[in-house]
């Protein structure tokens, strides 16, 4: 791939006029991405003692924390892209497993290569019966979303050799178990909460197929999922795969530098997922329209919105700042699932509320938009999928790009365990005082 040769920007220190050069690096092209190295600012000192100069970033909305050939995102123009191909056209023709061997491997499998694939994961769904015992050790109304961290974090004691992080073959089992195992344990816990006996994997099932039959399979001898949900879910996993740097995956990469196994590492990011500016905004959002209830309370809605009381969820994007295409897939699916199930009130609501937010000065001003996240909640509820269930579904699909990033982290020769700096604002240096002297 075309990389530009190396140019230099000059830095030039108002404060004492000192000047250094510093070599910009770019990305596939330039507006993939240009950086400098942060560290060369540390020349720049007003005096001996001082420390140097740092970026100060908070949020990190200027910081590339690392090369990452996985995912792009161009926010100005609604473009995502894995390996190079648009998520439309992933979305439209490849199946998660397949996006899955992409972000891993950084090619589209050929037949051989996903058969072999999908024979690994489908192979690998079972959990240790210890596990389902450490599951059945949440209370009854534990959030599913809590139990898949605590559990996935679990797994690492079942998998001791997971620890050798630096070996090749190790990884590519746990990457093998994490994908296959994350959706058993999202089922399990499902099935925890309603007080229902856990259902074992059908390995004669896809990958989403065979969710939805450990999640919703009662008596029947075999469960046969509905095609268009199956279809469904499958499409909402691969816009849910990868998105590169974001915060859950920031998490991944962190605790992966110090190099922790991957399933600390992947209830660590699940834990980021979980929060509702993240993974927790779908579940939101289904709250969000349960509470406007019906289309003309919207108006009344947005007024408080905008009057600062609360966010519209599913609005707005760190990077998306002219639409998110995962979004525009979906609003797709949602008809069609819709169309098969039958329609929702809700979904009048999100309609209603996405048309007179994108007129709405206050919105088109600060370019807030859907996110992947305003329809998705309505698409698993159709599924009959509870608002609980929505970050941990998300998971499942992240996993997937949280093990690309990490895999490709461990490969990186400039691999250094994450620590930020600070600008220190405390007290200098004091003398200390006894306590009968305090006060
Ligand atoms: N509703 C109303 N106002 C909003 C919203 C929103 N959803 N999002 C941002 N704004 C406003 C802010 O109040 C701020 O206004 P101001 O300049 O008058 O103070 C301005 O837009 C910029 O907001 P920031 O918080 O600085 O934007 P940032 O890029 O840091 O935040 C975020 C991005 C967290 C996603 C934000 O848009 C948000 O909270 N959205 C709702 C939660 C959500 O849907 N999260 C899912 C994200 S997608 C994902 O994680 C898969």
């Amino acid at each position: 791939m075309p990389t530009p040769a190396p140019d230099t920007v000059t830095l030039l220190d108002d404060r004492t006029g000192q000047r250094t050069e510093s070599t910009v690096t770019y990305g596939t092209y330039p507006r993939y991405g240009a950086a400098i190295p942060a560290i060369d600012l540390r020349t720049l000192k007003v005096d001996d003692d001082d420390f140097g100069l740092l970026t100060y970033d908070p949020g990190f909305m200027n910081t590339a924390s690392c090369r990452s050939a996985i995912t792009f995102v161009d926010g100005d123009r609604g473009i995502l892209l894995h390996r190079g191909y648009t998520i439309e056209e992933l979305a439209e023709r490849s199946t998660f497993l397949e996006v899955a061997y992409l972000l891993l491997e950084g090619e589209l499998p050929t037949a051989d290569q996903l058969a072999d694939w999908t024979h690994r994961v489908t192979h690998h769904t079972i959990v240790h019966e210890s596990l389902k015992k450490f599951m059945d050790g949440f209370r009854y109304d534990a959030h599913p979303m809590g139990m898949l961290v605590s559990t996935v974090a679990a797994l690492s004691t079942f998998y001791p050799e997971a620890r050798d992080v630096r070996d090749g073959a190790s990884r590519a089992k746990q990457i093998q178990r994490l994908v296959a195992k994350m959706p058993t344990i999202a089922a399990f816990a499902y099935r925890h909460s309603i007080g229902m006996p856990y259902v074992y994997p059908d390995n004669d099932l896809s990958y989403t197929g065979n969710f939805l039959n450990m999640m919703f399979r009662m008596t029947e001898r075999t469960y046969l999922p509905n095609p268009v949900l199956e279809h469904a879910l499958d499409v909402l996993f691969i816009l849910h795969a990868d998105h590169e740097q974001n915060c859950s995956t920031s998490v991944m990469r962190s605790v992966g530098s110090s190099l922790a196994d991957p399933y600390v590492a992947v209830a660590a990011a699940s834990a980021a997922l979980s929060g509702p500016l993240h993974g927790g905004a779908n579940e939101q959002v289904l709250r969000m329209l349960e509470t406007i209830g019906s289309t003309d309370q919207v108006p009344k809605y947005i007024e408080r919105v905008k009057a600062g009381e609360f966010r519209l969820m599913g609005f707005g994007h760190r990077v998306y700042k002219n639409h998110d295409p995962r979004a525009t897939v979906i609003k797709k699916i949602t008809e069609q699932v819709l169309a098969q199930t039958g329609s929702s009130p809700l979904l009048d609501v999100a309609v209603e509320l996405e048309r007179i937010a994108l007129e709405d000065d206050y919105f088109v001003e600060r370019k807030l938009y859907p996110n992947v996240d305003f329809y998705s909640g309505l698409i698993y509820q159709a599924i009959g999928l509870p608002t609980t269930m929505f970050s941990v579904l998300f998971a499942i699909a992240r996993t997937v790009g949280w093990l690309a990033q990490w895999q490709e982290m461990l490969g990186d020769p400039e691999l250094k365990i994450v620590r930020p700096r600070q600008v220190y604002t405390g007290e200098d240096t004091r003398t200390y005082v006894p306590i009968e002297g305090r006060g």
